[in-house]
C-alpha cells in the first residue's frame, strides 16, 4: 500500500459467512467456523503490519444461542481450542486480547480461557484485539445503564460510554461486514455512531489481505464530517 494511505486507528468487523463458505463445499458449518479462525489470524497480522492499533471482531452474538444446539456447542469448543492454540503466538506478536460480552452463561472452561488469555497478553501494546463474544449492542447499553443505576450515578452520554464494554478504546473508524448482508445485527450500536460502514460480498474465510486493503482504501476516500459541512472540513484540512 502507498504511504499516503489513511489507515484507520480502529477497525471493527462482523465476521459473517462462515456457514455459507462451508455449505458451498458440502462441508459441515463448523468447518467454516474453523476456517474463520484461520482468516482471523491472517487479519490480525495484516492489521498489525498496516499500523491499525485496535481490531474489534464479532465472534458470537447474544442471538447466536438460537442456532442448532450442536452448532452452538461446536462454537464454544472452537473458542476454547482456538485460545489454547493461538494465544501464545498472539502474545509474542504484541497483541493484547480483550473479551467483550456477557460472561455469565458461558461454561467455566470458556470463562477461564478468556480470563487466562487476557492475563497472558495484558502487557502487550502493538495491537488491541477485542473479541465480542456473547455480545449484543443492546445488552451492552442496558448493562451499562443498570450499573450506573445501581451505583446511583447520573446517566449521561459520558457515564454510559465509560460503563460500556468498549470504554478502553476509541470508537471504531471503519466497520466492515463480510458475507454480503447489509445490517448491523446488534453489533456496537453505541460505538458505531460515526463509523464508516463497508460491506463486502466476500465470505469471512475468503476475506484476505487484498480485501482488507480494498476496505482501507475505500475508507481513505470517505469524508468524515461528524455533522459539519464539507466546506468546514476542507477549510480545517488546508489550515
Ligand atoms: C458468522 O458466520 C459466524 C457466527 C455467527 C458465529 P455465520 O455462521 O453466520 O455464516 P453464514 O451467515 O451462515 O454464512
Ligand atoms: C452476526 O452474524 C454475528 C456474528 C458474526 C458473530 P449473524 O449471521 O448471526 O447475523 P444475522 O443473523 O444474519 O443477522
Ligand atoms: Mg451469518
Amino acid at each position: 500500500m502507498a504511504d499516503s494511505t489513511v489507515v484507520p486507528h480502529h477497525i471493527a468487523i462482523v465476521m459473517d459467512g462462515n456457514g455459507r463458505w462451508a455449505s458451498r463445499r458440502l462441508l459441515p458449518r463448523l468447518v467454516g467456523h474453523k476456517q474463520g479462525v484461520e482468516s482471523l489470524r491472517r487479519c490480525v497480522r495484516a492489521c498489525r503490519e498496516r499500523g491499525v492499533r485496535v481490531l474489534t471482531v464479532f465472534a458470537f452474538s447474544s442471538e447466536n444461542w438460537n442456532r442448532p444446539q450442536d452448532e452452538v456447542s461446536g462454537l464454544m469448543e472452537l473458542m476454547a481450542m482456538a485460545l489454547a492454540r493461538e494465544v501464545p503466538q498472539l502474545a509474542k506478536e504484541g497483541v493484547r486480547l480483550h473479551f467483550v460480552g456477557e460472561r455469565a452463561g458461558l461454561s467455566d472452561k470458556v470463562r477461564a480461557g478468556l480470563a487466562q488469555s487476557e492475563d497472558a497478553t495484558a502487557h502487550n501494546t502493538a495491537l488491541v484485539l477485542n473479541v465480542c463474544f456473547n455480545y449484543g449492542g443492546r445488552w451492552d447499553i442496558a448493562q451499562a445503564a443498570a450499573a450506573l443505576a445501581q451505583r446511583g450515578e447520573p446517566i449521561t452520554e459520558a457515564s454510559l460510554h465509560a460503563a460500556m464494554g468498549m470504554a478502553h478504546v476509541a470508537d471504531p473508524d471503519l466497520l466492515i461486514r463480510t458475507g454480503g448482508e447489509m445490517r448491523i445485527s446488534n453489533f456496537l450500536l453505541w460505538q458505531a455512531a460515526y463509523s464508516e460502514l463497508y460491506f463486502s460480498d466476500r465470505l469471512w474465510p475468503d476475506f484476505d489481505e487484498a480485501a482488507l486493503d480494498e476496505a482501507i482504501s475505500a475508507y481513505g476516500a470517505r469524508e468524515r464530517r461528524f455533522g459539519k459541512t464539507s466546506e468546514q472540513i476542507q477549510a480545517a484540512r488546508s489550515a
